[in-house]
Parts: structure tokens; C-alpha cells; sequence
């Protein structure tokens, strides 16, 4: 409410880009708060819990990749009742990323166009932030997941060695790891979705993985690859088969639209970058759904894309998503969002009968 009508409108009446770092640098001072603000927006409850893997989250409800990308609040945007989160995306060389503007709302479409193109620290700052953020206890206590791009520089050819360098340098901070293969703001990233890179990719992370687990005397972390909403069943089915044979955790589906621009409202539906938020809900929707069938519901799916209400989230759960993401209906929704979509959560598997989320996924189709 609070948020509705004086929050927003104040922060929608400022730069989109400058706002978002205001509030990512207020937050980053509020971590003392952690504590009485997720008691208020933490909605604990068994059935909402859910197991990826190894991974095991609290609520089905997480932060998507790109919001803080240099890990400056995470402790803070935690308490927000969220499940898990991913910070990043994180790339192997710092970089400042695409000339201003570069991220744009669209509010008579619940919308946002970005093409930031990967601004952040590297991973090498990012390491070391992270590292003094867990000798002073300001990790959160939800499964962390890195998010790791391609430096804007480097060639395909190369692309490999810099998302391993990545990774590498980020291992010990992450519970799991997303490839952003996906973003449609970084040239030829999306590439890398095709089979023959992707096998390349995904191999060589994999190897690298059983390295620096077995080193680590520990089970092998989970690693998820990201997708683009711009690609056609035959290459989801392609990518999938890549998937399944380098033995992945699962599917993030999917990152912002690149191409889609249908029946926009807004004037600035025009602007280049990756479409989120309410006008790829649905769209996002069917890949989930997808993936789900084409895979006999085997293959783990983090759903993201256009999720606003409980009724969405619901929604890519029973198109086959074990769990969500939000990025752009936080943005709209604001701080009490993701406890809003828990707690309606919780009555959509009454309704339906199911004791836990898990017995919700898939179940439309
Ligand atoms: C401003 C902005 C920056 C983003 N940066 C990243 C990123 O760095 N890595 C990534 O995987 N996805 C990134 N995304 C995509 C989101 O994680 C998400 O996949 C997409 O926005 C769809 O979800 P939504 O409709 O809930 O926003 C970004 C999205 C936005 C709006």
C-alpha cells in the first residue's frame, strides 16, 4: 500500500537507473535491519518448502539475476522473504557496460527494457566483497546463487576460459551457479545456446566443477544454465539434450525478451534491450510448460519471467517450475511481494488439494 502510492511513484519519478542504485545503496546500509524486517516479510511454512538437488529453499520464491550485481545489499534484500537469490551477473574482467540510458520503464505495460550489458565489479572485486561479507555475517542465510556472464571483450572463441576464470574465482562463495548464455545485451552471447558451444561451455564447467569439489572434499555444486525466450522449441529441445548429458541441475527459463515488442502501450516500447515484466508472462509460461513435457517433468525448471501475484507464480509452478524468480514485478510490486505471493501461494495448494508445492509442478499440463 505504503509502497503503491508514495514509494513508487516517487522512485518512478526519478531515473530508472539512478533509482535503482539509490535503493540498492540505502539497502546495502540497512542490513542491521535484516533481522525485524524478515520477521515481517518471512512467511514460514512447510509446504512451501522445496528441494532442487542438493539445494533446499524455504519458499519456492527467489531473486533474479541481475538485480544486485555486485553484491552490495544481499543480506538485506534477503529479508525481503525471499527463498534464494542470485547475485551477478558476474563477469571475468570488471566492465562499465552500455552507454546511458540503458534501462527504461514502461509502466502502462508493468514493464522494463534494459540493456546494461553486464555492468559490474569482476569477479575479482566480487570475490573479495564477498569474502569480507562472510567474516562479518552479512551472507545470507538463503541459498546464494552467482550468476556468470561473458566479458563484453572477449570472443566466442574464448568465451569458455572466461567464464571458467569466473567461476573458479567465485566457487567457494556460491551454493550454485547460473550460465547466463541468455542476455540479450551482450554481443553473440547467445551464441552459446547453440549445441556445439554450449557443450563446449558446459563441459568444461562441469570439469571444472568435480576439480574444485573434489579439492574441496565436498559434493559438486549445482550448476543451472540460463535461457533466452527468443528461441524456438527445436533449439530448447537441442539444449536440453546438452543438459541432460553434462548431468546440470536444471533450466533458469528465462532471461528478457529480445525481440518481443507485441501490442506494447508504452512510447518506449521501441527502445533495444531485454523486454521483462508483464508482457512476456505468458510466453514465459509455455517454455516452462515446454520444458516440462519435453522432459517428462525429470528436469529441474527455475521459472522466470512476468511474475507479479501469487496466481503467476502459481502459474509457472503448474507449468512445471520446481521454483520462481522476480525481478520486474518486485520492481512494480515492491517489498511486501514476495510475502504477498507466498501467502497466496499457500491457499492456491489448498484450493487445489496439493500438501506442498512440489505436488503443484506440472500439473496444468
Ligand atoms: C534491469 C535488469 C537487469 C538484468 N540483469 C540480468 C543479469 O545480469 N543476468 C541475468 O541472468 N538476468 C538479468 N536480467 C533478467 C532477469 O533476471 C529476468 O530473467 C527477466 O527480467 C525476466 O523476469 P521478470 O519479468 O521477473 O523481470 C535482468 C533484468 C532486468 C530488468
Amino acid at each position: 500500500m505504503l509502497y503503491k502510492s508514495i514509494i513508487r511513484p516517487w522512485l518512478f519519478s526519478k531515473d530508472p537507473e539512478q533509482s535503482h542504485d539509490r535503493t540498492l545503496n540505502l539497502l546495502s546500509r540497512l542490513q542491521f535491519l535484516h533481522g525485524p524486517l524478515d520477521r515481517f516479510y518471512r512467511v514460514t511454512d512447510k509446504r512451501l518448502n522445496v528441494q532442487i538437488k542438493s539445494l533446499i529453499f524455504s519458499n519456492p520464491v527467489g531473486l533474479a539475476g541481475g538485480f544486485d550485481k555486485n553484491a552490495v545489499a544481499l543480506k538485506t534484500i534477503s529479508a525481503f522473504g525471499f527463498g534464494f537469490m542470485e547475485l551477478g551477473a558476474v563477469t571475468a574482467q570488471a566492465q562499465p557496460g552500455n552507454p546511458k540510458p540503458r534501462l527504461y520503464r514502461l509502466p502502462e505495460d508493468c514493464a522494463l527494457i534494459n540493456r546494461l550489458g553486464f555492468n559490474n565489479e569482476g569477479a575479482t572485486a566480487i570475490a573479495a566483497r564477498l569474502a569480507n561479507l562472510r567474516a562479518h555475517g552479512k551472507i545470507p542465510g538463503i541459498p546464494l546463487g552467482i550468476n556468470i556472464g561473458r566479458t563484453k571483450i572477449v570472443e566466442t572463441k574464448d568465451a569458455v576460459a572466461d567464464f571458467l576464470s569466473t567461476f573458479e574465482k567465485l566457487y567457494s562463495h556460491g551454493d550454485f551457479f547460473t550460465l547466463n548464455v541468455s542476455s540479450p545485451n551482450t554481443p553473440n552471447l547467445r551464441d552459446l545456446q547453440g549445441k556445439t558451444l554450449l557443450a563446449d561451455l558446459l563441459s568444461a564447467v562441469q570439469e571444472k566443477n568435480r576439480q574444485l569439489a573434489a579439492a574441496a572434499q565436498r559434493q559438486e555444486k549445482p550448476v543451472f544454465v540460463k535461457i533466452a525466450p527468443d528461441i524456438d522449441f527445436a533449439q530448447v529441445d537441442q539444449i536440453i539434450e546438452v543438459v541432460n548429458s553434462f548431468e546440470l541441475a536444471g533450466i533458469v527459463a528465462t532471461n528478457a525478451s529480445a525481440f518481443m515488442r507485441d501490442s506494447l502501450k508504452s512510447p518506449l516500447g521501441r527502445e533495444p534491450g531485454g523486454l521483462s515484466g508483464r508482457p512476456i508472462t505468458s510466453m514465459v509460461t509455455n517454455f516452462v510448460s515446454h520444458i516440462y513435457k519435453h522432459t517428462g517433468g525429470r528436469l529441474p525448471i527455475i521459472g522466470v519471467g512476468g511474475i507479479f501475484n501469487a496466481r503467476d507464480a502459481y502459474d509457472k509452478i503448474t507449468a512445471g517450475a520446481s521454483a520462481v524468480q522476480i525481478y520486474t514485478g518486485f520492481v512494480y510490486e515492491g517489498p511486501a511481494a514476495v510475502k504477498r505471493i507466498n501467502q497466496g501461494l499457500i491457499k492456491l495448494l489448498e484450493r487445489d488439494g496439493f500438501r506442498s508445492v512440489g505436488e503443484a509442478v506440472g500439473r496444468a499440463n
